[in-house]
C-alpha cells in the first residue's frame, strides 16, 4: 500500500511540473543524507517492504542511500527495481548507476535512454531489443538470479529482455485526437506494472497494467484516473 502512495505521489510531481503550476525547490530533496534513512522509524518501512522501486533521478542525490537499500534488498531476497530517469543520468552519474545496477532485478527505461546508455558504453548499436538484452545481461551482485529490463518505446512496443531472450508487447494505440500528455506516461507505466507483479503476475499482465495505467493518464492533463478502474 505503501509503495502504490510513493508512486502516486510521483505521478502526482510530474504532472504538475507539466501543467507549469509547480515551483520546485529541491534545496530540501537535495539535502537527504544516508542518515535520514537509517534513522529506526524510517529504516522499519525498508523493512517493511517486499518490493523496492527507485528512480535513477534519486542518484544526484544520495547514492549511498540507494547503495543501503539494494544491499538490503539482496541480502533479503526482496524485489529491487530501478529506472534509467533521463539520459543525463547515465552519461553524467554513470559511475553512481553502475555501482547500484548489479542490484536490480528489474530496470525500466525509455528508448532514449537506453540508446545513451549504449552510447556511453560503447555497445555500438542503437537498437533497443539488443540493448535491452545487454542491459538484462550486465553483471549481478551475488545472490541475484536474473535481470529483467523493460524498455518503452512511446506508441512501439514494448520491449522486453529477460533470460537471453527479447520479447515485444505492442501498447494499447490510440487515435491522435484523444491523445492529450503524455508527461508522466513512463511513471504510470511502471505502476501498472507493479500493480501486477506485487501479485505474482506475468510479466506479460505487468506490462499489459503498465500499457493501460498509461494509457489513461496520457488521455488527460493532470493526475486524474477513473474511480474504478476497468484493467482487467
Ligand atoms: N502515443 C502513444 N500512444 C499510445 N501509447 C503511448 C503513447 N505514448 C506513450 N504511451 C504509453 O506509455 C508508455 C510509456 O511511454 P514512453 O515510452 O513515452 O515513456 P517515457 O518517455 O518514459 O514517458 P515520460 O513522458 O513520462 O517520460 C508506453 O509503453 C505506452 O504504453
Ligand atoms: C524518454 O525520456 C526522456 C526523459 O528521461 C525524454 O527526454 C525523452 O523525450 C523520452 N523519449 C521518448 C521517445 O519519449
Ligand atoms: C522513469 O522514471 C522517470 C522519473 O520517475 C519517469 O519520468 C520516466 O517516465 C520513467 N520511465 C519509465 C519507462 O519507467
Amino acid at each position: 500500500m505503501r509503495m502504490r502512495l510513493l508512486l502516486q505521489a510521483h505521478v502526482l510531481y510530474v504532472l504538475l511540473v507539466a501543467k507549469g503550476s509547480l515551483i520546485a525547490n529541491l534545496s530540501a530533496a537535495n539535502c537527504y543524507k544516508s542518515e535520514h534513512l537509517k534513522k529506526p522509524e524510517n529504516w522499519a518501512l525498508v523493512e517493511k517492504a517486499k518490493y523496492i522501486y527507485i528512480a535513477g533521478f534519486f542518484l544526484t542525490v544520495s547514492p549511498e542511500s540507494i547503495q543501503l537499500v539494494a544491499e538490503h534488498a539482496a541480502a533479503n531476497n526482496k524485489v529491487f527495481l530501478m529506472n534509467l530517469s533521463a539520459p543525463f543520468i547515465c552519461e553524467f552519474f554513470r559511475d553512481a548507476q553502475e555501482k547500484v545496477l548489479p542490484y536490480a532485478d528489474y530496470i525500466f527505461g525509455n528508448e532514449t535512454e537506453a540508446r545513451i546508455f549504449s552510447k556511453v558504453r560503447g555497445w555500438e548499436t542503437e537498437n533497443v531489443e539488443e540493448i535491452a538484452l545487454k542491459i538484462s545481461q550486465l553483471p549481478l551482485a551475488s545472490g541475484k538470479q536474473k535481470r529483467i529490463a523493460v524498455i518503452t518505446q512511446g506508441a512501439d512496443p514494448v520491449v522486453v529482455a529477460e533470460d537471453g531472450k527479447v520479447k515485444t508487447f505492442p501498447v494499447i494505440l490510440l487515435p491522435k485526437e484523444k491523445l492529450v500528455d503524455t508527461n508522466g506516461a513512463g511513471d504510470a507505466f511502471v505502476g501498472g506494472f507493479l500493480s501486477q507483479l506485487v501479485q505474482g503476475k506475468s510479466i506479460e499482465d505487468c506490462v499489459k497494467a503498465g500499457c493501460y495505467a498509461a494509457n489513461v493518464i496520457i488521455q488527460q492533463s493532470g493526475c486524474t484516473y477513473p474511480e474504478k478502474p476497468d484493467f482487467n
